[in-house]
């Protein structure tokens, strides 16, 4: 028998007994890492009576590989995610110059991870700047390998930046830079495929999990042939390949020109009676505007990776700031997944028992329902809210709490176990 999740048939497989490779992290990742682990064992052995565990087996990276090994990323650190498929870490601290620009860059790359996904939901007691912070559950899925994060860029003044102008110039008749001499460019590839499958996790997701809708966040009224493909492609694919799963905007606008608007509706409102999920799109700052009016008419959000990375931090300062949102970095067809802290290192806290470990716990809570372990999934979000509920928090809740009470890390970890029942 062992201990490694395996792939069949698409479907992961994961043994009661499972090694899980994690990063501990550098900065507060030695301690949130601490903090997590012993919440996530504690809610396995309540949830499964001792029958299901994980062997936690760390592995390197960040400063702590580079103190050991003399590299930032071993190569071994690499084979052991793709050996294990499922993996957690903490937050790593970006090695200033030499040969990696961001470690976590490079593990996204090496896996392929195509998929960023943030879920977005509040827990009460958290402070939160809007009036009703319960009506916000969102899941954004953000495409990471594409667009301006492909670094294809040409600095103003250097041989490439001037060969690219006139190659413009030239080959493609533009003329309307403004300032041709003093200008840097930047080249953004969406393409098809990255779009289709980043689209098609979403569209599955939202089905899988009864969600009402996926919106496609787009900035196609200005980038036709990048942003707007991303929209159009996404149609599309919703038509062809999940056929009468989906009710779309399209359809919608289609009855609607036929038919009228009311029947239109109508259509729409059967669809959603029928538990059909209904792919719609807006343009990227309208949602910025209507996320925050309007949550409730959002549920999956699918996206590129620039507005993506807008999006994440203003839904998740929403509900609370990055210090308590999780993420995972997923290659929905091979499997591979890495569950990370969304915050960095947190350098000027580390060391002094101030840091929040949510953010790392609900990414491994994150993990346990990709695993399909969801009852201690569930126990671990159940004994956070009634932590938070009892306004005992860390340092950074604590200053925007009323009649909060200040708790280490280690405390707030013990009070989240003493409330797993
Ligand atoms: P940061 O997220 O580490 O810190 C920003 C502020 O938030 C600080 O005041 C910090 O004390 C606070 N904070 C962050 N996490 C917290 C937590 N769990 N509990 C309480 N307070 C928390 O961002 P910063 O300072 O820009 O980056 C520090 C280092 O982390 C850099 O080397 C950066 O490259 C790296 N980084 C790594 C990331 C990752 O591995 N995913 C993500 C972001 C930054």
């Amino acid at each position: 028998m062992t201990n490694k999740i395996k792939i069949s048939n698409g479907r992961l497989e994961v043994p009661d007994r499972v090694i899980i490779p994690f990063i501990e992290g550098d900065g507060i990742g030695p301690e949130i890492t601490r903090a997590t682990q012993k919440i996530v064992d504690e809610a396995l052995r309540v949830s499964y009576n001792g029958q299901r565990s994980i062997s936690w087996f760390e592995v390197l990276a960040g400063e702590k590989a580079f103190t050991k090994t003399g590299e930032w990323l071993p190569q071994a650190t690499l084979d052991s995610f793709n050996e294990y498929i499922v993996g957690i870490k903490g937050p790593l601290t970006t090695p200033v110059g030499g040969g990696i620009r961001s470690l976590n860059v490079a593990l996204r790359q090496t896996l392929d991870l195509y998929v960023c996904m943030r879920p977005v939901r509040w827990f009460k007691g958290v402070p939160s700047p809007i009036r009703y912070p319960s009506r916000v559950d969102m899941h954004i899925f953000r495409e990471n390998t594409e667009d301006i994060y492909a670094g294809i860029e040409f600095m103003t003044g250097t041989p490439d930046a001037e060969k690219f102008k006139k190659l413009l110039e030239e080959n493609f008749g533009i003329e309307n830079v403004r300032f041709p001499e003093s200008s840097s460019f930047g080249i953004k590839p969406i393409s098809k495929e990255g779009s289709e499958r980043l689209i098609r996790a979403a569209i599955k997701f939202a089905i899988d999990r009864n969600l009402p809708s996926v919106t496609l966040v787009h900035k196609g009224n200005i980038m036709k042939f990048t942003e707007g493909a991303f929209k159009n492609w996404g149609y599309d694919l919703a038509e062809h390949e999940f056929g009468n799963k989906v009710f779309t905007w399209k359809q919608y606008e289609t009855i609607s020109k036929e038919k009228g608007k009311e029947a239109a509706q109508e259509a729409k409102n059967q669809a959603e009676k029928e538990g059909k999920v209904i792919l719609k799109d807006v343009i990227t700052d309208a949602f910025l505007q209507e996320s925050l009016l309007r949550p409730y008419d959002y549920s999956v959000i699918a996206t590129m990776n620039l507005n993506g990375d807008y999006i994440s931090d203003q839904l998740a300062a929403m509900v609370g700031g990055i210090g308590i949102s999780p993420g995972a970095n997923i290659n929905y067809q091979s499997g591979f997944a890495i569950f990370e802290a969304t915050h960095g290192t947190a350098p000027n806290i580390a060391g002094t028992g101030k840091a929040n470990p949510s953010s790392l716990l609900l990414s491994a809570a994150m993990m346990l329902e990709y695993m399909n372990w969801n009852k201690a999934a569930e126990h671990i979000y159940d004994a956070l809210e009634h932590t938070f509920n009892k306004r005992k928090v860390t340092a950074d809740l604590f200053s925007l709490m009323e009649g909060a009470q200040l708790v280490s890390t280690e405390e707030f970890a013990s009070e989240v176990i003493s409330n797993i029942h």
